[in-house]
């Protein structure tokens, strides 16, 4: 088996200048299939209040949302990193907080490390988690979670003031010991300035191609969440349309009388489908022959077993 991608790996990638590759799953299924097609983190993220739960935005997603989705992943990664995002409300009002959260979210889930958004002023919150021993991947440019304060899910850092801002965000989580940090929504001179700068990976998402790596949300990249289509997002395929295409022959096969064939069912012993019978008559037959039936059945071995 595969041995599971720590964060010294990531920084050997980084420093190999091998790109990093990560995409969202929420559930077993589709942590599987990331794993075996040999991506090396997984996020449970929270834009599953999304692209999972319908909401429009990250905002209403709570702890326990994060821990029952975050179990179902990290049962489905053999060697996929996974990290768990912690939920807007889990770690703004300070360290403290955020430990006893992540702390959380380490044991009941089981994932190697957690993500928070936020530059310098998580800091100080970055810096508690890994002397606590808890790996934290930091997220800094457009922070979702901050989307009522951005006006929308904005491009940040295009003016020299708020791109130096974002400099000293990025800066600031890697001195506090983040092993990663997500640029998401950022030019990519910017973005690329600052990979060159930190000394840990920078993970994108629209943020050009000059990364260590690059995340991406499961919906987007499959076609399977058509209420936002990020510019950013390449449609690796339409399986939204394949599922509606197989839900409607599903559908079609069913009225017609074609599904299920012989193919798809079960079938039971002759002789203890004519003792049924026997044993349950309609109204019009007689109870005192089922009541003679039932007695010679219960002193009679047991029939053979359904198949
Ligand atoms: O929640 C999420 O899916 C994320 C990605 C957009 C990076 O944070």
């Amino acid at each position: 088996m595969a041995k599971p991608v720590t964060v010294l790996d990531l920084q050997a990638m980084r420093e190999q200048g091998k790109p990093i590759t990560m995409v969202t799953a929420y559930d077993y299924p589709t942590a599987k299939l990331a794993d075996e097609s040999g991506i090396d983190l997984i996020l449970v993220g929270d834009t599953l209040g999304m692209v999972i739960l319908g909401y429009d935005s990250t905002l209403p997603v709570t702890m326990e949302d994060m821990i029952h989705h975050g179990r179902a992943v990290v049962r489905g990664a053999k060697r996929a990193h996974v990290v768990v995002d912690m939920p807007f409300g889990s770690y703004q009002e300070g360290w403290q907080q955020a430990l006893h959260n992540a702390t959380r979210l380490m044991k009941e889930t089981g994932c190697s490390s957690v993500k928070l958004e936020g530059g310098q002023r998580s800091a100080e919150t970055v810096h508690k988690l890994v002397e606590a021993g808890i790996p934290v991947m930091g997220h800094v440019g457009l922070t979702p979670q901050s989307v009522n304060q951005f006006g929308g899910f904005r491009v940040q850092g295009k003016t020299p003031r708020d791109a130096v801002h974002l400099i000293t965000d990025a800066a600031a989580l890697a001195e506090a010991g983040a092993y990663a940090i997500v640029l998401e929504l950022v030019p990519t001179a910017l973005a690329h300035m600052i990979t060159q700068r930190v000394k840990v990976p920078t993970i994108g998402i629209g943020a050009g191609p000059f990364c260590s790596g690059q995340v991406q949300v499961w919906h987007d990249i499959l076609g399977l969440y058509d209420d936002l289509k990020p510019k950013h997002a390449r449609r690796f395929a339409e399986v939204g349309e394949q599922i509606k295409a197989a839900l409607t022959e599903y559908r079609e096969q069913v009225q017609a009388g074609a599904f299920p064939t012989a193919a798809e069912s079960f079938y039971m012993d002759e002789r203890a489908l004519e003792l049924i019978r026997r044993m349950t008559p309609s109204d019009e037959e007689d109870m005192s022959e089922a009541e003679r039936v039932m007695r010679e059945v219960e002193a009679a071995p047991a029939p053979r077993p359904v198949e």
